[in-house]
């Protein structure tokens, strides 16, 4: 396995699902890790996890909602091991409603959350990186970062939002030593559509059926640090669902014929069909 000894690796989302796996990956590879999330009792559970393997971790609570607060909790970052190696923009909110039947406040936060924040803590770091002309930044995307399917319209306008602002960045680093690298996410089993929002604000709070067979967060975590090691530019992480990557590329006309009806239940029987073919 590849070590990350003597790195310092900052992961925001550490609280749960593919941050949390993450920082148990980093942590077994001999990474120094700083746990980033609102919930405090989360992120001790996380913490008390890595002690077990060794690690040296700290904890910064963060809203990443509110932008202001972020340049002081870059701050804090560094002062914790001197300097950060590796930032992984992880954390992210979903939505689970109609685009009419979503608030202005709720698409705000979806925004704030998945895409201002990640680019302000990136630009505050970013000098630090440059300085020392080293330093990887690692942004997790999702599928409806390439398109949009029903019921998730500021979800993927934040995605698609980190896609533009990443891809220009990585192109205005070259020769500085930093290096981006964009995780495109499948279907990974977490609370994620639990813990999304419905359009007026408050929680979808069930875990879809989808999620609860998906893609396990442990292998997610493994594949996403082998694309770290490598400083992949941008990386798919999932089951079959990675096809539609490949669709939307060749025929994105036939793709939208794909989402506009039901997709998820379109997915669930071409996988059927899949596996069948498999055996
Ligand atoms: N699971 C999937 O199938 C999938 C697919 C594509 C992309 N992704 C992306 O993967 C990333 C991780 O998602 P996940 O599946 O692991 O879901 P998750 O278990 O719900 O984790 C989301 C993380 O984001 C944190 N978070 C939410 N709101 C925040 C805020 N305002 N400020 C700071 N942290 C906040 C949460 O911690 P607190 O609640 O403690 O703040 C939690 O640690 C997200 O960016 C998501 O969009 C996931």
């Amino acid at each position: 396995m590849y070590s990350f000894k003597g790195k310092v690796v900052w992961i925001t989302g550490a609280s749960s699902g593919i941050g949390e796996q993450l920082c148990y990956q980093f942590a077994q590879a001999g990474a120094s890790i700083i746990l980033s999330a609102r919930s405090y009792t989360n992120l001790e559970r996380v913490q008390s996890k890595l002690s077990g393997f060794g690690a040296k971790s700290r904890i910064i609570l963060i809203d990443l909602e509110l932008l202001n607060q972020l340049p002081d909790k870059v701050d804090d970052a560094l002062a914790c091991f001197g300097r950060i190696d590796i930032l992984v923009n992880n954390a992210g909110i979903g939505l689970r409603d109609f685009a009419l039947a979503t608030s202005l406040m709720t698409d705000k936060k979806i925004m704030n959350v998945n895409y201002f924040g990640p680019m302000v803590l990136t630009k505050e770091l970013l000098p630090h990186m440059i300085e020392r002309q080293s330093g990887q930044v690692v942004v997790t995307s999702s599928l409806s970062g390439k398109y949009g399917v029903p019921r998730t319209s500021a979800y993927a306008a934040s995605k698609h939002a980190l896609h533009g602002f990443f891809e220009s960045l990585r192109s205005e680093l070259v020769g500085s030593g930093v290096f981006i690298t964009i995780i495109v996410p499948g279907i990974i089993q977490t609370d994620i559509t639990a813990h999304a929002l419905k359009g007026d604000g408050t929680l979808f709070d069930r875990v879809e059926a989808t999620y609860q067979s998906a893609y396990s967060t442990e292998k997610a975590a493994k594949k996403i640090l082998q694309a770290i090691i490598k400083k992949k530019e941008e990386v798919f992480i999932g089951g079959n669902e990675g096809i539609t990557l490949l669709l939307q590329r060749l025929s994105p006309w036939l793709m939208r014929r794909f989402i506009r009806n039901h997709p998820i239940k379109r997915w669930r029987k071409l996988k059927r069909r899949l596996n069948f073919w498999k055996k």
